[in-house]
């Protein structure tokens, strides 16, 4: 995608993901690739550098995976990471040994050679995160050690010459603090990168590859209110403008106000063609009498393609679908050896539509990563509290009403949910959680108001702090944030006389409550 990229080979390790992100956050482009990659794949990024990244096998275990030759013979510089160290020492005439200590979490090292350029600049004494069981026995010939530890006599090592490092540490996560720094110093003394990767670079290289792609044809972009598909439609528009159809479709089921925020900003912020559908009544009617969460999931997912379909029809001849898919997604389904989940829900999106309506794909953040998809949202113009927003559900208000939805549900929802975040925001809390909204229960209490008994609604609040939505905890909200909004609710939307506070974490829960 750029002319300076460094390309991270996956050995396996839970954080291979980490150090592509963290080369990104620098500046500089990076991919992770299969250790196995085919080296014309991996070449044709024209890298000035390799990662060899961490992984969970043994060198010398038999189907081990082993430096690739092409890696050797490329003459670039070379980093390697715990597994990517013993994978260069295994190959280069090193030994690799099980250690008898094994050495999990933090760990304090010793630079010794306070020249090295990977360690330029940094204390020579610093805490670093180490996971692994084998260890370096003997380096390689032309390494010298550069750091110790209590356990690793070889924490560091480095061929200057051949510009090869490698660390038994790992770099790329929170818990070594210099490990940000000695990334850079990889990237930019040793591979010689300039550090090009900015929101600026990825639009304009962005905007080049929708133009080559997409030529003369037409695309169209369904928005769902969420982040992706926004900045998906926006980087669209400012690379082929008219050729590009904005299709929204109102369920019903958004959050309160949701609809007319994506009109404005859309026509009259972005200035993109939108056709905007109101099919609240169709969704309701489809979903009347039905309770079962994956019945609404599926019913949502069959009757927005019938709509969309209807839609795409009627604007003739359209080459393309445009689709918010993030580079996790897609590193997630190449990856080698993906665990098979057991499925506990049924993602509703709208996947089954470029088969049906034979539309070729077009996915502008298919190299981003979430940070970078809201960075190149405020580069083209989208307001900052869109940019932020918390993630969405496709089947939207629809998981969230427990039991049978109606039109009057949606409504007590909406208004209970918009007062719990517009509490959330004025307290400065919205961005210190990663998803925040409120549940209907299908469940009646007794409560009192005035002289007179209730017997009313339950709203269930929930709030979550997560780095990936796969696990998720509850979020410590102040009690009287809680409180206010508690409060509000019972007092302004009528028909609901309690306010209960998610206190469980993902897993034994899920995030939604449906
Ligand atoms: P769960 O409830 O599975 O949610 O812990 C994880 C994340 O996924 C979102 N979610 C959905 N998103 N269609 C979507 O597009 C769905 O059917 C769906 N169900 C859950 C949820 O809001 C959370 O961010």
């Amino acid at each position: 995608m750029t002319s300076e990229a460094i390309v991270v080979l996956d050995f396996g390790s839970q954080y291979s993901q980490l150090i592509v992100r963290r080369l990104r956050e620098i500046g500089v482009y990076s991919e992770l690739l299969p250790y196995h990659v085919a080296a014309e794949q991996a070449l044709a990024l024209q890298p000035r550098g390799i990662v060899l990244s961490g992984g969970p096998a043994s060198v010398y275990a038999p189907g081990a995976p082993q430096l690739p030759p092409w890696v050797i013979d490329s003459g670039l510089p070379v980093l390697g990471i715990c597994y990517g160290m013993q994978a260069i020492a295994h190959a280069l005439g090193g030994a690799v040994e099980p250690s008898s200590a094994r050495e999990f979490g933090p760990a304090e090292i010793t630079v010794e050679q306070a020249d090295s350029p990977l360690f330029a600049a940094l204390a020579p004494q610093q805490r670093v995160w180490m996971s692994h069981g084998d260890k370096l026995t003997r380096l390689p010939a032309g390494f010298r050690a550069i750091a110790h530890s209590a356990n690793s006599p070889y924490a560091a090592m480095g061929d200057d010459a051949r510009r090869w490092y490698g660390l038994q540490f790992h770099p790329e996560v929170a818990h070594t603090p210099q490990g940000r720094e000695i990334i850079r110093n990889f990237a930019y003394r040793i591979c010689g990168c300039r550090g090009g990767w900015t929101p600026g670079a990825i639009v304009e290289e962005s905007v080049a590859r929708i133009r080559a792609q997409v030529g003369a044809g037409r695309v169209i972009c369904g928005l769902s209110g969420g982040v992706d598909s926004a900045v998906a439609a926006a980087l669209i528009g400012r690379a082929v403008g008219e050729q590009l159809t904005c299709i929204f479709v109102d369920t019903g089921l958004l959050r309160l106000g949701e609809a007319e925020q994506v009109i404005t900003t859309f026509r009259n912020h972005l200035r993109l063609p939108l056709i905007a559908v109101n099919a609240a009544e169709e969704f309701l009617s489809a979903l009347q009498g039905v309770s079962d969460p994956e019945q609404k999931r599926k019913i949502i997912g069959e009757t927005f393609i019938r709509i969309f379909e209807r839609e795409a029809e009627a604007l003739g001849e359209v080459e393309f679908l445009a689709q918010g898919t993030l580079y996790p997604d897609v590193i997630e389904s190449t990856a080698a050896d993906r665990n098979v989940a057991a499925k506990i829900k049924t993602h509703h999106n709208v996947g089954g539509l470029p088969e049906r309506m034979r539309l070729k794909l077009v996915e502008p953040l298919r190299y981003l990563f979430k940070d970078e998809v809201r960075a190149v949202g405020l580069e083209l113009g989208l307001p900052e509290d869109w940019v932020w927003r918390h993630p969405f559900p496709g089947p939207g208000l629809a998981v969230r009403i427990l039991g049978p939805v109606t039109h009057a549900r949606a409504e007590t929802l909406r208004r209970a949910d918009a007062i719990f975040l517009e509490e959330l925001r004025r307290a400065g809390l919205e961005r210190e959680v990663q998803q925040a909204f409120a549940v209907l229960l299908p469940v009646q209490s007794v409560g009192v108001m005035g002289d007179y008994r209730t017997y009313a609604d339950v709203v269930a609040l929930r709030a979550v702090t997560t780095e990936d939505f796969m696990t998720a905890d509850w979020a410590r909200l102040p009690a009287d944030v809680l409180q206010r909004a508690a409060n509000r609710i019972v007092n302004e939307v009528p028909g609901v006389n309690r306010v209960v506070y998610d206190i469980t974490s993902k897993p034994p829960a899920t995030i939604e409550w449906e």
